[in-house]
């Protein structure tokens, strides 16, 4: 097999632009990629999105692009909300887009402003839940969901439904926003499955005697008293600005949101070209949150985000722009080697065509001065590095971007398998921050 592209290309494209190692700086990021860290911060601690990066990563960036009060903030790829937080805590005006009803679910509610009346409001709601028992669990109320039955003990299913319905009835919209959020937050940890590489995975232990009906409550009420404990702090942080712009919309359209020239900085973290799919690892919550209700919104909502993974959307090509030569060579290397799905190189491709689409609009909404940054992940296929960072930096320089630096946060485990093929190259497998300026 000649692994022309591990050995020749990828170094050839690192050369061209300002790569940072950690050993090479003092100030390490490499646990502010990591949501990890905010498991501690009033808001962040709601809901633990896996995929997300710390709120200290936004102020860090916040603070080196000496980021004012007039400025707008813009995050492409808001899942959770941690960008729009950050910004509504200095008191910047922030949008986002985010394609997962869930996600989006999560943000707004972690960053709309509340009221004294609000909190007032959730301490008699909460009275009134935390009265909440079990029982029958009525059919109609069930999700569609195949595994359900696996997925949940009886009890705590039927509490989580009692539970539900409690909530939908609350008048206050605010108010019933967060307590939905807290039952959300809590499904994974009184469930059968837990959150595992790319999927659920039944947990190994029998737990239906620990992950039952008085566990799940025990769980709420901590949720729901963490909530309340941030309840003033959120309340102090409010109406710094209004609320933030959320769009339940993918972000490949977002000119038609926002203004040209109006933004003076862009963060965010796109999905990686590493088969992950959102709706995948959230479909309990999206399942449970009646956010899908039918098998088809399911695959509809899998065809409406980027090309990152193999489930469900048919793959198509974009015209091919030619503006990164090094893709076309990637894709061409990937269809020489032996992969565990057919489909890999044309997924590759079409990725690369969806976010080099969102660069384009990012670029024309910037304001001159304005930065960028990207936090990424590079993956393998058969042996065969992806640099995304390299190829995302190449294309944005193409459109008229200054590249700052690529300043690599920290190295990425793969499987095994890729490890001992990739091993020779292993400085490119990692998560990078791509920091442009227009
Ligand atoms: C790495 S996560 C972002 C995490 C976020 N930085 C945080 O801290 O919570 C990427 C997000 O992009 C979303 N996404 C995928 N395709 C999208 C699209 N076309 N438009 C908007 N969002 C999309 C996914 O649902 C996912 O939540």
């Amino acid at each position: 097999m000649n692994m022309n592209f591990n050995s020749k290309i990828l170094p050839d494209l690192e050369k061209k632009y300002n790569v940072t190692y950690p050993v090479l700086r003092n100030a390490t990021y490499k646990s502010l990629v990591n949501y990890a860290t905010d498991l501690k911060s009033p808001i962040q601690r709601w809901y633990r999105y896996k995929e997300g990066y710390s709120i200290k990563l936004m102020q860090q960036i916040f603070d080196e692009y000496n980021v004012k009060k007039s400025d707008i903030i813009l995050d492409p790829f808001c899942g959770s909300g941690s960008t729009i937080i950050q910004a509504k805590i200095n008191g910047f005006e922030s949008i986002g887009f985010e394609i997962n009803p869930f996600s989006a679910f999560l943000a707004k509610a972690k960053t709309q402003n509340y009221k004294s009346s609000d909190a007032n409001e959730f301490i008699k709601e909460k009275v009134k839940l935390f009265k909440i028992k079990n029982g029958k669990i009525k059919n109609t109320e069930k999700p569609k969901l195949s595994t359900i039955d696996k997925l949940f003990d009886k009890g705590v299913l039927a509490y989580l439904l009692n539970l539900k319905r409690a909530i939908k009835k609350i008048k206050n919209k605010k108010v019933r926003d967060l307590f939905f959020l807290a039952w959300l937050s809590i499904l994974e940890e009184c469930s059968n499955y837990k959150k595992a590489g790319n999927g659920l995975k039944i947990r190994r232990t029998k737990l239906s005697t620990v992950r039952n009906y008085s566990f799940a409550e025990s769980i709420f009420k901590n949720r729901v008293t963490e909530i309340e404990e941030d309840l003033p702090y959120v309340i102090e942080t409010s109406n710094r600005v209004k609320n933030p712009q959320i769009y339940e919309h993918t972000s490949l359209e977002m000119n038609k949101f926002v203004k040209p020239k109006s933004v003076k900085g862009v963060i965010f973290s796109p999905p990686y070209a590493n088969c992950f799919d959102y709706t995948e690892i959230y479909k309990v919550e999206l399942w449970m949150g009646d956010f899908v209700k039918e098998y088809s919104d399911l695959k509809k909502l899998r065809q409406r985000g980027v090309r990152s993974h193999l489930n469900g959307y048919k793959i198509s090509l974009d015209k091919d722009k030619n503006l990164v030569s090094e893709l076309t060579l990637l894709v061409d290397e990937l269809k020489q080697v032996k992969l565990w799905d057919s489909r890999i190189p044309i997924m590759v491709r079409s990725y690369f065509d969806d976010m080099f689409m969102a660069i384009d609009q990012i670029y024309k909404a910037l304001k001159p001065g304005g930065f960028c940054c990207i936090i990424v992940s590079n993956s393998a296929y058969g042996g065969v590095i992806v640099p995304t960072d390299l190829l995302l930096t190449k294309y944005a320089k193409k459109i008229g971007f200054k590249v700052k630096e690529l300043d690599v946060a920290r190295f990425i485990i793969t499987s095994s398998q890729q490890y001992k093929k990739t091993e020779k190259h292993k400085k490119y497998l990692r998560e990078t921050i791509i920091h442009l300026v227009k």
